[in-house]
């Protein structure tokens, strides 16, 4: 009797650890995302810009990406509109390149588009006026200038090959589990002790470069950071592209370094408004049709009933829960 109840003990523990083992291997010894990492996107590479008349277009707009504030920021050499010294890069990683890193691998396959915050058709270039707008707290830069059409020049040929109104594998952010409870930002506090401040800063300010031109490491919050009417902003939005992006170079899609739990308790400490203070938008953060209005956007009025609190920390499920069951658009 003894030794069949070992056998099943010893069975029961080696499907135990090889369980373990598989979920290792495929997630990094994460919490299971249903992201299929080994069928990400490859998007063209600088080297292959065509020899043509729009190489040049092609080639300055990416510049524009990496060194916006240069050419943009509040001293640019070619306008000034941004309010702050980040650059798009900042946040679309690698020129807009970076699978999960919020790229730009369809973007313009995808545009013009119909958006529910402006309840219109917005073109790929009222599209980068918005994060001009709003993360960058600046002013929107004219549809007809060389920089707006350069930009859209090099989204236009990142995209190629992509089918209009397709999305292609690794363009949106991880999917992450919510946990029952409400997003923690005292418990995001300690992670981001852990895990960000080296580069981020005990203030998250960030690390200006030595000719504050701007930054090695760019700000998470105070008054040279983003914009609270912007997507970073928001909990989910923002845990899903720290998932798979910080800490910047150790942790990647395939590779993450937080649990989802650990990503989204630490994007509510960053933008927890009652202890981090940011730009306040300039335009109003309402939403023209609040039907199709983000889960986890801080500001209401909602097409629910859940709490200013409950949309901007959690718990998540149970608003996309009512959403599904009343036929209302879950959009994140
Ligand atoms: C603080 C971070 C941040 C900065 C800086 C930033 N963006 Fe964005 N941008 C975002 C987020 C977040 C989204 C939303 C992506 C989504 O909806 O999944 C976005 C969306 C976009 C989109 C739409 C992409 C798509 O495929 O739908 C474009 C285009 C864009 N940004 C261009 C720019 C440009 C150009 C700059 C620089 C002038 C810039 N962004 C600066 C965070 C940022
Ligand atoms: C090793 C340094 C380093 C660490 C550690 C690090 N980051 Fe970053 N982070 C960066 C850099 C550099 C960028 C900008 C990337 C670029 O410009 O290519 C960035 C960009 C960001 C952005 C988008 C830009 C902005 O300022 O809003 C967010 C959000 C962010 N990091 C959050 C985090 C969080 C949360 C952690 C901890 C889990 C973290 N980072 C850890 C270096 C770091």
């Amino acid at each position: 009797m003894k030794s069949i109840y070992t056998g099943i003990y010893l069975f029961l523990l080696h499907t135990l650890l090889s369980c373990h083992h598989d979920t290792d291997k495929s997630t990094g010894g994460k919490e299971h995302t249903s992201n299929d990492i080994n069928a990400v996107h490859i998007p063209p590479d600088t080297v292959d810009i065509p020899n043509d008349e729009s190489a040049d277009m092609i080639r300055y707009g990416r510049d524009l990406i990496i060194n916006t504030a240069y050419y943009l920021g509040p001293d640019g050499i070619k306008g000034q509109y941004l309010n702050n010294k980040m650059n798009c890069s900042n946040c679309h990683l690698d020129a807009g390149t970076r699978p999960y890193g919020l790229n730009y691998f369809s973007s313009h396959a995808r545009y013009p588009q119909y958006r529910g915050r402006e309840n219109a058709v917005l073109t790929l270039a009222d599209r980068i006026n918005n994060c001009i707008e709003r993360p960058h707290h600046g002013k929107p830069m004219p549809l007809d200038s060389k920089e707006m059409i350069a930009m859209v020049s090099y989204m236009r040929w990142l995209s190629q090959g992509v089918p209009i109104g397709q999305r292609v594998p690794g363009d949106d952010g991880v999917d992450l589990n919510y946990p029952a409870r409400p997003a923690d930002p005292e418990k995001g506090k300690a992670i981001y002790g852990q895990h960000c401040q080296s580069c981020h800063g005990a203030n998250g300010e960030g690390q200006w470069k030595s000719d504050s031109s701007t930054y090695t490491y760019p700000p998470l919050w105070g008054m040279q950071s983003y914009e609270a009417g912007s997507s970073m902003h928001r909990v989910l939005k923002a845990a899903r592209f720290i998932k798979a992006n910080m800490p910047h170079k150790i942790a990647y899609w395939d590779k993450p370094v937080l649990t989802d739990k650990e990503a989204i308790d630490v994007a509510a400490f960053i933008n927890d408004d009652r202890i981090h203070p940011r730009p306040q938008p300039r335009k109003s953060m309402g939403y023209n049709n609040i039907k199709v209005k983000a889960i986890d956007y801080g500001l209401g009025p909602y097409v629910d009933t859940f709490s200013e609190m409950q949309h901007k920390f959690g718990p998540y499920q149970p608003i996309i829960d009512y959403h599904e069951k009343n036929n209302i658009p879950v959009i994140f």
